[in-house]
C-alpha cells in the first residue's frame, strides 16, 4: 500500500496558506500547518495539524516538518512591528529553511511576490529578494511563485478597500490611480503552488490574473460590485511617489 503524502504549510489558517492546505486535503494528503494562529471555526480545523512556530527553538520546526516532502511556505510580515521587522522575517525564512532541510524534506515551494529583488528600494520587495536567495541556495529543490495581488474570500486589501467605500463618502486614490494591477484569484495561486510542488526541477515563476487594469478602475469594480456611493478622490502620497518612480507595480514583471 502506497503511503500517504505529507506537506506542511505555513499559516493554513491564514489565506493563501489555507487555499494551499485545503487543495491538499481535496488531494488525499496529510497536511501540518506551521501557525501560532488559533483555527477558530476555519473548516480544516481538526483536519489539518497545528505545530507551533518558534523560531528560537529550530529542532521543534523540524519535527513538525519530519516525514514530509513538501514545504509550502507563505510565511512573510505585511509590515514591521516592534522587534520584527523585515530583515529578522528574512532570519527566520533561513531558520524555517534549515529546519527543513534538517527533517529531510525535499521540496520548498515558496510564495514570493512579483518584482521582488534584494536591490528593490521598497522594505517589502527588498526582504522578498532577500528570502528568494535563502529559497535558491536551499538543499531541498525550489519553487519559487511571485504572485501579484492575490484576491479572494478573505484577503486583506480588497476587503479592506470595499470596507472604507461602504463606510465613507469619499475613498483617497493614491495619486493618479493610472498604476497597474494584475489581480490573481487565491486558489489559482494555490493550484499553481500545488503543480509546482509536485516537480523537481528549480524553478521561478511568475503567477498573475489574465486581466490588467488600473488601480483606479479596480476601485471603480469594486464600487459597483458592493454597490457603493463613495466617490474616489485623488491625493498625494509617498506610496504612490514611490511607485511611480520606482515602476514597482503589482504586475507580473514582463
Ligand atoms: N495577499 C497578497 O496580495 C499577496 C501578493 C503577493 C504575495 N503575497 C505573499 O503571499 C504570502 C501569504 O500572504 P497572505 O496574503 O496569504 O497573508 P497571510 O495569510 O497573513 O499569510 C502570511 C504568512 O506569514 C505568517 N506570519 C505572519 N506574521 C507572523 C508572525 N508574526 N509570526 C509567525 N508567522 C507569521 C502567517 O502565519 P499565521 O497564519 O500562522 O499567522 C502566514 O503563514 C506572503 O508571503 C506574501 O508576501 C501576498
Amino acid at each position: 500500500m502506497q503511503s500517504q503524502e505529507v506537506s506542511v504549510v505555513t499559516g493554513a489558517f491564514g489565506f493563501t496558506g489555507a487555499a494551499i492546505a485545503r487543495q491538499l486535503v481535496d488531494l488525499g494528503q496529510e497536511v501540518r500547518t506551521l501557525t501560532n494562529r488559533l483555527p477558530g471555526s476555519n473548516p480544516l480545523a481538526g483536519v489539518v495539524r497545528r505545530c507551533p512556530v518558534d523560531f528560537q527553538n529550530p529542532d521543534q520546526i523540524a519535527e513538525a516538518l519530519h516525514g514530509a516532502s513538501t514545504l509550502y511556505n507563505t510565511y512573510w510580515i505585511r509590515f514591521p512591528r516592534g522587534p520584527l521587522t523585515f530583515d529578522k522575517a528574512v532570519e527566520n525564512i533561513g531558520i524555517l529553511v534549515k529546519a527543513a532541510e534538517q527533517a529531510g524534506v525535499a521540496r520548498v515551494v515558496h510564495i514570493s511576490v512579483s518584482n521582488a529583488s534584494p536591490s528593490s528600494p521598497l522594505p517589502y520587495f527588498r526582504g522578498k529578494g532577500l528570502a528568494e536567495e535563502i529559497i535558491r541556495g536551499s538543499l531541498m529543490s525550489h519553487a519559487i511563485l511571485r504572485p501579484t495581488l492575490i484576491f479572494g474570500t478573505g484577503d486583506i486589501l480588497l476587503n479592506n478597500v470595499a470596507w472604507f467605500l461602504r463606510k465613507f463618502p469619499f475613498f483617497p486614490i493614491p495619486g493618479t490611480g493610472n498604476y497597474h494591477v494584475q489581480p490573481v484569484y487565491v486558489e489559482d495561486v494555490a493550484s499553481q503552488a500545488i503543480a509546482a510542488g509536485k516537480g523537481q526541477a528549480n524553478l521561478v515563476a511568475e503567477s498573475a490574473g489574465p486581466d490588467i487594469l488600473t488601480y483606479q478602475d479596480m476601485v471603480e469594480l469594486v464600487i459597483k460590485g458592493i454597490g457603493s456611493h463613495s466617490k474616489p478622490v485623488h491625493v498625494q502620497t509617498a506610496f504612490e511617489c514611490s511607485i511611480a518612480s520606482e515602476k514597482i507595480t503589482l504586475i507580473k514583471k514582463i
